[in-house]
């Protein structure tokens, strides 16, 4: 019910997620006039600060990091829902209080609505956090609840079965969020629509059209100040297990049923099941992992990864992975995915390109040049489609040039943010976007062999200079097919 008021707690509220992520996305759906609701949001955090400093807080946060600039005359409108609660976390007793701060906050409202409990804190809080607003009755059963979780969602496949049991003792399935930023992207969610709505694409989505499929997801920065993080995830936790998949998953799933949230998720997740998991052997053929030594990017020199500050200086994590992925189903089977991704590239870019086959060589292609067809789309930061033709150059008889025809989503207007999707879509209870348990334990068990590969056997770490595209390995594993990375367009 769209009516319903909503209290959003949002636990670890003086953090870094709260303050570059929620409060702007709050922010931009109050202002674009999607929040029609009533509604308050209390914070929770373990400094002590008063309300005037929060509030203060919320909007160096919003003026910092929101893409719509601050209306100060209104900026009271907004800012007066919120109130900020010093607790404790682990502390069951303290729970007392934020369930009068939230009752005192329905009063408000008019009336009990929905209360959605955001986790922007450390994971190995989640289980005490649940319990404890289950036992003081915060999350009560006569309101609807949501839980609303971030990554990284174990580091492996035990510990996120043992993370999820913990949570689903206070929370149903469909009650629970688990947040895949990727998800919230406009190009991501738009792959469904330009798969299903083109009868130009959807007949030739398969393994008789369609050569390869490369995926790749390049940053320019570094590991930044997030090593003690960083240092026990690596590439592979950090995007392969979720964003990567992600991609995959929407890029290659059978068309739904319906539109609709469980027939979208099953799609997906079947994509998982057909995805061929690699033994510890095959490891070593199919997946790439590689560390960036010093470079230069954008011009500017930087450190190696061993040389950032908290890395271990003989660190083995490894800052960019690529590997070569198979669909073992009707509609993919022989179609390599090609997938890579990595910090300190030449570029920020994440796209997937859809490599058509080749014609056959009968007139054009006599000399081995004609370039393929491709089909790129384009997720961040340039959003669109990008689609490459062959056509007869202008003037001469039959000479065939590569022709471009082009599509940007972000050209006339700015997107809104992924989180200001995925917050709106978890307000409105619409889990589509949102990452159902048994995607979360499929994406751990392929990824679960590859990590015990690399540390079980002596397979190399790749090295690459920042501001390459990655370690030569990673054409190699391409090589064994005859196959090129395409550039990044
Ligand atoms: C996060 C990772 O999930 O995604 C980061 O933890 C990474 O390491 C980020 O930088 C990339 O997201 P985006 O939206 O900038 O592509």
């Amino acid at each position: 019910d769209n009516s319903l008021p909503f209290v959003l707690v949002i636990f670890g509220a003086t953090g870094d997620l709260a303050k570059r992520k929620l409060f702007p996305a709050l922010y931009g759906l109050y202002r674009t006039n999607l929040l029609q609701h009533h509604f308050a949001v209390v914070g929770v955090g373990r400094s002590p600060i008063g309300q005037s400093d929060f509030h203060q807080m919320v909007h160096d946060a919003v003026r910092t990091h929101s893409r719509i600039s601050v209306e100060e005359r209104e900026w009271m409108s907004f800012i007066g829902r919120f109130e900020y609660v010093s607790l404790d976390v682990k502390n069951a007793e303290a729970y007392k209080e934020l369930l009068s701060v939230v009752g005192k906050k329905e009063q408000e409202l008019g009336r009990a609505g929905n209360r959605l409990f955001y986790l922007a804190i450390a994971p190995d809080l989640f289980g005490p956090v649940t319990n404890h607003l289950k036992s003081s009755g915060v999350a009560s059963a006569q309101v609807g609840k949501r839980l609303i979780i971030e990554k990284p969602f174990g580091h492996d496949y035990p510990s996120a079965k043992a993370l999820n049991e913990q949570i689903r003792q206070s929370f149903e399935e469909e009650e629970i969020f688990r947040i895949d930023h990727y998800l919230g992207k406009e190009m991501i969610q738009n792959i469904e629509v330009i798969r299903f709505a083109n009868s130009l694409f959807e007949p030739l989505w398969n393994n008789r059209h369609i050569d390869n499929i490369q995926i790749t997801a390049s940053e320019t920065v570094g590991v930044e100040d997030r090593a003690s993080y960083y240092e026990q995830a690596g590439a592979l936790r950090d995007m392969v297990q979720n964003h990567m998949l992600q991609m995959v998953m929407m890029t290659a799933m059978e068309p739904p049923s319906r539109l609709n949230t469980e027939a979208i998720r099953d799609e997906k997740v079947k994509v998982l099941r057909s995805l061929r998991r690699y033994t510890e052997e095959e490891v070593r053929h199919y997946v790439v992992r590689g560390q960036y030594r010093e470079g230069t990017v954008n011009g500017k020199p930087v450190p190696g990864y061993r040389q950032e500050p908290n890395v271990n200086s003989e660190s083995l994590t490894e800052t960019y992975v690529a590997a070569q992925l198979y669909v073992d189903n009707f509609r993919w089977a022989g179609v390599p995915f090609y997938i890579r991704t990595g910090k300190r590239m030449p570029k920020k870019v994440t796209e997937i390109v859809i490599r058509f086959k080749d014609m056959p060589n009968i007139y054009f292609n006599k000399k081995g040049d004609l370039g393929p067809n491709l089909l790129i789309i384009r997720i961040n930061p340039e959003e669109g489609i990008y689609m490459l033709l062959n056509a007869k150059k202008q003037g001469t008889d039959r000479d065939v040039i590569p022709i471009a025809m082009e599509f940007c989503n972000n050209c006339g207007q700015e997107s809104p943010e992924a989180y200001e999707r995925l917050l709106l879509d978890a307000i409105q209870g619409d889990s589509t976007f949102f990452t159902r348990w048994d995607e979360v334990s499929l994406a751990w068990k392929f990824v679960d062999p590859i990590r015990k590969a690399w540390e079980r056997f002596d397979l190399p770490l790749s090295f690459y200079a920042a501001g390459s595209w990655g370690p030569d390995e990673a054409d190699r594993l391409l090589a064994q097919n005859g196959a090129k990375w395409l550039p990044v367009y």
